[in-house]
């Protein structure tokens, strides 16, 4: 019987993560600035597939009625048994559709399908993890939809991509089920990386030599390994996110991937080229505020000559590299004073941790100078009424008196202003933290911050406040979006240890903010193959592979002081040259990689159905068609740009068939790193 060939020219693509249209970390701004791009080429063809969140749901998503026959009955017939769903419009641009699943409602289900994952995978699950309860539950309902769609739709190829272990597990359940799709697998880290690395080994020096399953075991997470590494395995293409993390998912997960997808952002152009330098200005203003606030009484540093640092981020202590910046920060303080700067830096550490409220200091000093300055209004109204009414006053024909300055503050003025001016007075430091936290004497950063002794003296050049929670515009205390906060800052510092891509000095570099980050992150690696002199175009890499600790501390605090130093006409127009790199940072670009994973999943899932070449490379032009990168117009000299010819940046040539033995030296990054690593290799063997 012949069975009919699935289109593969207009395949169907479902894309499926747990920060679907919710949101957790880097992940979600993978998905949601991607989608505009990908339903631009997709159409009604798309679908994102993600949990059901009740609390957060109704805010991201518009509910629909499905339309398309085969979408329609495969609901229809999973509700019929007991499964619940949100199926609809994200609310975000072009509004792509999304189908998320309730993983409560097929809890009753929990030990049937742990019972078959081990019978047919192999893979235990412990009935404690509720996370990966959460994974296993949201797996089954993923393949059981993808499994009863393709029975009803068998015209056309379906795509399934699937982001991080807790969306792969459908991916080992489509393969032995034989479901007709073809899958893609996108890791954004390893999960034995980020615990490695969380803990005090030498990772990048060992990642040959761990012990995987043992390292898994004694960490407690051999069930989650397990599941990441066989959908890895499982999928017919796996990727990731930038070479570094190829590189260790080759050694800890035992596939190497066969292409790096590099994660891009949806850069809005603005139609007035300085506007985003407008933007610093109004939302530093804001900052300014929250800082006359929350220095009240300790208020003897000059704004205008402040400058505003901050990291941000999951609280992940060591991986993001808090306690670099931290130790760095004091160095700065001391080279500052020992220098006589006038500069002060403000240094602010975003970072959710469990909290129990503001801390009344905190709140106290946003309410003072408030007061301060409704009673400066009041009084600025009188001082304004005075002024007209003993100027209005008819002084006969010759009569030209001004009031006398020294009588326009009234007694009762001079009494209310003395009155703020005590309410100003504190015995205390202005608070390194903004929040009581639930277990401040074990916090990490607060004890870090201890060690080095920056509480936010007078005589410090550099002061410390950590929020220990997402920014948010109605936040009492610092009341500004992240992206608000972010363009009013001056450099954002993420000396990160472990960090597959790292989106948050990405974020600075469209919004024009300069950033520094290191050669661990995939993004620091990316910028450094990409752009040459980084530093003009306000990207500083601090080298923690090859240097020690030690000296990448100070290498942070050289970079830090050298901005210091600058001119705020230098700082504009570093802003401007930032600002440039955007382009290099677009999905307009980078969602090209994802196209050619789709294809290179089509081609082995439908091998006969591909005969003509051409076809695929009109295919990528198309998509390719207006998104070229222009060189930035630089002032000093041009950054390292894409040679003319190769699509994208990140056309590192790994995304074809013929690229399967790969060895480590393909891996993007420092080069002498990765010869450093493979000689180590071959020493012991
Ligand atoms: N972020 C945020 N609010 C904040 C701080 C950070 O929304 O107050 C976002 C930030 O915009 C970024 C994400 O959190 O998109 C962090 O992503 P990244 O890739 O840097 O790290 P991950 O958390 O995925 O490891
Ligand atoms: C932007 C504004 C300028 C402002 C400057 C402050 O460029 O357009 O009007 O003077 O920001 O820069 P600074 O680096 O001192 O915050
Ligand atoms: C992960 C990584 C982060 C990356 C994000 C998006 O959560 O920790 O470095 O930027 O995924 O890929």
């Amino acid at each position: 019987m012949s069975v009919e060939k699935r289109d593969v020219h207009n395949p169907l693509l479902f894309e499926a993560a747990w920060e679907v249209a919710n949101k957790v970390g880097g992940i979600y701004t993978v998905i949601k600035t991607k989608a505009p791009v990908t339903q631009q080429e997709y159409g009604d063809r798309y679908c994102l597939i993600g949990p059901l969140s009740y609390k957060t749901a109704p805010m991201e998503v518009e509910a629909l009625e499905p339309e398309e026959p085969a979408l329609k009955a495969t609901l229809e017939s999973m509700k019929a048994a007991g499964v619940k769903y949100l199926y609809g419009r994200w609310l975000i641009e072009r509004a792509p559709k999304v189908l998320l699943f309730d993983t409560g409602s097929m809890y009753h289900r929990m030990d049937e399908w742990k019972g078959d994952l081990w019978n047919l995978a192999g893979i235990p699950t412990p009935p404690n993890d509720h996370e990966t309860n959460e994974t296993l539950i949201f797996g089954y309902m993923v393949a059981w939809f993808l499994g009863e769609f393709v029975t009803r739709e068998r015209k056309k190829a379906v795509i399934a991509h699937f982001h991080e272990w807790q969306a792969g597990l459908a991916i080992p359940l489509c393969r032995k089920r034989h479901i007709d799709v073809t899958t893609i697998f996108t890791t954004h880290a390893t999960l034995l990386g980020r615990y490695l690395c969380a803990g005090s080994v030498d990772f990048y020096n060992n990642l040959q030599y761990f012990d995987v399953d043992h390292e898994a075991g004694k960490r407690g997470i051999y069930h989650r390994y397990c599941i990441e590494r066989s959908a890895a395995h499982c999928a017919d293409v796996f990727t990731t996110v930038s070479h570094i993390t190829a590189y260790e998912s080759e050694h800890l997960l035992k596939r190497k991937p066969d292409g790096v997808l590099p994660n891009g952002l949806n850069v809005v152009k603005f139609s007035a080229m300085h506007e985003f330098q407008n933007l610093h200005a109004v939302s530093k203003h804001k900052i300014n505020e929250f800082i006359k606030g929350h220095f009240y009484g300790h208020y003897d540093f000059d704004l205008d000559n402040t400058l505003y640092f901050f990291t941000a981020g999951r609280y992940e202590y060591r991986n993001k590299g808090v306690d670099m910046f931290i130790e760095a920060l004091a160095r700065l303080n001391y080279r500052l004073q020992k220098a006589g700067s006038k500069v002060t830096v403000v240094a602010f550490i975003i970072m959710p941790a469990e909290t129990k409220s503001y801390t009344i200091e905190a709140l106290k000093g946003q309410a003072v100078t408030k007061q301060l300055r409704d009673t400066v209004e009041q009084i600025q109204a009188r001082i304004g009424e005075r002024l007209f009414e003993r100027t209005a006053r008819y002084q006969g024909d010759s009569g030209t008196d001004i009031i006398d300055p020294s009588q326009l503050l009234s007694d009762a003025d001079k009494i209310a202003l003395k009155k703020r001016v005590f309410a100003l007075k504190r015995n205390s430091l202005p608070p390194v933290v903004t929040h009581n936290m639930a277990d401040d004497s074990n916090d990490p950063i607060l004890n870090q911050i201890r060690r080095v002794q920056l509480f936010n003296r007078s005589s410090d050049r550099v002061k410390m406040i950590f929020h220990p929670e997402f920014l948010n515009a109605n936040n009492p205390i610092l009341g500004l979006d992240y992206e608000e906060f972010v363009r009013g800052c001056h450099l954002g510092v993420f000396p990160s240890y472990y960090e597959p891509w790292g989106y948050t000095p990405a974020e600075c570099t469209v919004m024009g903010i300069p950033s520094i980050t290191t050669n661990l992150s995939g993004f620091g690696c990316f910028m450094e193959d990409t752009i040459e002199r980084g530093e003009d175009y306000g990207i500083y890499i601090v080298d923690r592979r090859m240097k020690s600790v030690e000296d990448s501390v100070n290498q942070l605090a050289d970079q830090m002081f050298t901005y210091a130093q600058k001119t705020r006409r230098q700082r504009i127009n570093q802003r401007n040259r930032t600002e440039r790199l955007s382009e290099l940072l677009d999905w307009k670009r980078l969602g090209l990689e994802y196209a050619k994973a789709r294809q290179l999943a089509l081609r082995r899932a439908y091998p006969d159905s591909f005969e003509d070449d051409e076809d695929i490379d009109s295919y990528f032009d198309d998509i390719a068609a207006g998104g070229k990168m222009q060189p930035p117009m630089s002032v000093p000299g041009s950054p390292r740009l894409p040679p003319s010819g190769m699509r994208t940046p990140g056309e590192f040539g790994t995304l074809t068939e013929e690229l399967q033995s790969l060895s480590t030296s393909d891996y993007r990054g420092s080069q002498q790193f990765w010869r450093a690593m493979s000689q180590h290799g071959s020493d012991d063997e």
